[in-house]
């Protein structure tokens, strides 16, 4: 019995490295024949089991193989390397890093150009959708399909995404906006607050649930909006409508928070098991499920009634498009059953929370870090807006051109530049086919099956796309790691060219200086910034995003200046009695603390701050701060 049990295992484990050997031969032999510098690593770096088991097969493989075999390569099989190693790998292995191993071929690319080239030919490297299948959760939608499927997810869930609602989205910005700061006014206690990120993560889903199903959401103290759909005004309640153990909210974000285990957890053990995180995960999804069912509803009972403007909602306008009478849908071949529908509100959720909550919540701590940025701000808002003007009467049609081509788009661009939420946007070749690529205007072929990561945050980091100064806060010899949102009015890597190396010394930084300043405005190279990802499949939300984060920048900062918290180290009295040098040197140590947090971020979905790391922050009238309305970085 021994023996054979012996021998099944001395069989299998030859079958094993037989596979092995035989599959990386295979692969270094297609990696060749590319005609690309490769590098080899002994595991798919990007398989679900071997990130977990990481922490084990990554050292070893450093303490087994000789140091020249794993010294560069080995970044780009860490954890969060995107972030955390920027451009770096790509200065060493260039900007296209063919990855080998025995079940794989990947190519990392930070060249604008090969960026441009893959996201533009959408069906010749469509998306990798077995790396989504946690996003299917509650149906398939337009983010998980490919081919004929997602031209039809496309054409149902796009209409939504037009300039009158995003004209909607623009005021719930500015009344989530007045919510958030007055509650911070009210609540920050000892005079600073720690919640930014949990509250930029509110204010995004307040406005995501307006998009996505007309549901007005308002803060603690805030008024119900008195044009709510009154329908759906139940639901906006802050206690839990009658069935339902959570408000709408809290199921969201239980959804959100436990999105893990609720897709790993087997539903036997998620319905009996007595563990704390899977009860409340449990009750979330329970409470969500219910949730959907109703609203969609009341969706089918308003298109039924023949109520025709379903106003800002993206689950009306899908409900309105697939229950309409069979003639008109047949036509277009557009129908989705209900599962694709909830599907498809789920997804907005997702794609639209926690990124556009992320840029405004990084935004707010790098203004707090950079006060000359933050006056900049303040003043190009005064221009545009009016120090005085009460939002309500901003103009959306009127302002937005200007907003987004002065200090505000700058601000945002700079930390989608820095921070973007998505990391890398993953593409592959078919099953089938190979595909060609030009790198450096010489045809490579990808064989078919090859991973492909376009990287954002090292594109954006890219100095042959990027024009750059020395740095000013590190002794690097560039700037393009730092947040500078100016660089946003620097000249174009064309004008540049043009001007050649007589550039003024002194840089005007005032940011918007009238209606037409495109052509003092830098436009990044095609490629090298692509935080929404680019082309056929680039972000359906991005003009949403866009719109909510200047909207809610304007209305902060028209009232308030934002600061980094010294509580920690000075009490208010005694920073009263501090000169300016020594306010200086507070509030230095007050910056590198944030920038060392920032730079603790880490990607899990998203890139943000994780294991409870945060900044607190100050809120503060302006004309009444302590530190940023003088001090200059
Ligand atoms: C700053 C905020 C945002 C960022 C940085 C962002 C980024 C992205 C990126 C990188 C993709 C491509 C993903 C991939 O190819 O794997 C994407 C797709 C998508 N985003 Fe966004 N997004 C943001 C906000 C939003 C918002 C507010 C919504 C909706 C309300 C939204 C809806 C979508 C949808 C539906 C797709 C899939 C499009 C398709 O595959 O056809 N996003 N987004
Ligand atoms: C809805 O369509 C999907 C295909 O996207 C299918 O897998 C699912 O079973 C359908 N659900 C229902 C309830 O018909
Ligand atoms: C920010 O980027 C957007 C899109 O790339 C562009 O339209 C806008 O003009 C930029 N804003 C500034 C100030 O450069
Ligand atoms: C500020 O106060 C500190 C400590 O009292 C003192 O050493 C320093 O000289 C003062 N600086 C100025 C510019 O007054």
């Amino acid at each position: 019995m021994p023996s054979s049990i012996l021998l099944v295992t001395g069989a299998l484990v030859a079958w094993f490295a037989f596979k092995y050997v035989s599959g990386l031969r295979r692969n270094i032999a297609l990696a060749k024949s590319t005609g690309l510098p490769y590098h080899v690593v002994p595991i798919n770096p990007i398989h679900n089991i071997n990130q977990i088991f990481r922490f084990i097969w990554l050292p070893l493989w450093k303490l087994v193989t000789p140091k020249k075999y794993w010294e560069d390569v080995v970044t780009v099989c860490e954890h969060n390397w995107q972030f955390r190693n920027k451009f770096v790998p790509f200065a060493k292995m260039g900007e296209n890093i063919l990855v080998v191993s025995p079940s794989t071929l990947m190519l990392h690319t930070a060249s604008p150009e090969v960026i441009q080239e893959i996201a533009s030919r959408r069906e010749d490297f469509p998306k990798p959708t077995e790396h989504y299948r946690i996003l299917t959760m509650f149906g398939h939608n337009v983010v998980t399909v490919e081919g004929a499927t997602w031209r039809m997810h496309r054409k149902v869930t796009s209409p939504s995404f037009n300039e009158k609602n995003s004209a909607l989205v623009f005021r719930a910005a500015i009344d989530q906006a007045q919510g958030m700061t007055d509650y911070w006014m009210k609540t920050q206690r000892g005079g600073s607050f720690h919640s930014v990120e949990h509250d930029t993560m509110s204010l995004a889903l307040n406005i995501i649930s307006y998009v996505g199903f007309g549901l007005r959401l308002v803060w603690p103290g805030q008024p119900l909006s008195d044009d709510a759909d009154s329908k759906m005004a139940k639901y906006a309640s802050l206690e839990p409508p009658q069935g339902h153990t959570l408000t709408f909210s809290e199921s969201i974000g239980g959804i959100l928070e436990h999105l893990l285990p609720l897709l790993l957890t087997p539903t036997f053990i998620l319905n009996n098991a007595p563990i704390r995180v899977l009860k409340e995960a449990k009750k979330a999804k329970e409470n969500y499920d219910l949730y959907m069912q109703e609203f969609l509803q009341e969706k089918v009972k308003d298109v039924r009634r023949g109520e025709k403007d379903i106003g800002m909602d993206i689950m009306g306008s899908l409900v309105a498009t697939s229950y309409q009478d069979k003639q008109d849908r047949g036509k277009a071949g557009i129908q989705m059953n209900d599962s694709e529908i909830i599907g498809n509100a789920f997804i907005m959720f997702l794609a639209g929370h926690e990124t556009t909550a992320n840029v405004m919540h990084f935004s707010m701590l790098e203004l707090a870090n950079n006060p000359a940025a933050q006056r900049r701000l303040q003043q190009d808002i005064d221009t545009i807006l009016g120090r005085d003007s009460d939002p309500a009467t901003w103009n959306y049609e009127e302002k937005v051109g200007a907003m987004q081509a002065s200090m505000i788009g700058a601000v945002m661009n700079e930390t989608l530049r820095v921070m973007p939420p998505v990391v890398e946007v993953p593409k592959k070749t078919t099953s089938t086919k190979a595909q060609t690529i030009t790198v450096d205007g010489v045809k490579h072929t990808l064989p078919p099956n090859t991973y492909l990561g376009l990287c954002v945050t090292a594109s954006s980091r890219n100095p042959r796309a990027w024009p750059a100064r020395p740095s000013k806060i590190t002794d690097a010899q560039d700037d393009l790691n730092d947040w500078v949102p100016e660089r946003w009015f620097r000249p174009s890597l064309s004008q540049e060219e043009k001007r050649g190396a007589d550039l003024p010394e002194e840089e005007d930084f005032g940011g918007y200086a009238g209606p037409d300043t495109s052509a003092s405005m830098f436009r990044p190279v095609r490629g090298s910034f692509i935080p929404f990802s680019e082309g056929p499949r680039a972000c359906l939300g991005r003009r949403i995003a866009i719109v909510e984060v200047l909207a809610a920048l304007a209305f902060i900062f028209q009232k308030y200046s934002i600061e980094n918290a010294v509580d920690e180290w000075a009490s208010d009295d005694e920073v009263s009695r501090m000169n300016q040098s020594q306010r200086d040197t507070l509030y230095k140590k007050a910056i590198q603390r944030s920038r060392d947090v920032i730079a603790s971020a880490e990607t899990r979905i998203t890139l943000k701050l994780h294991r409870g790391q945060h900044v607190p922050l100050r809120l503060v009238k302006r004309g009444e701060e302590r530190f940023v309305s003088q001090f200059d970085l």
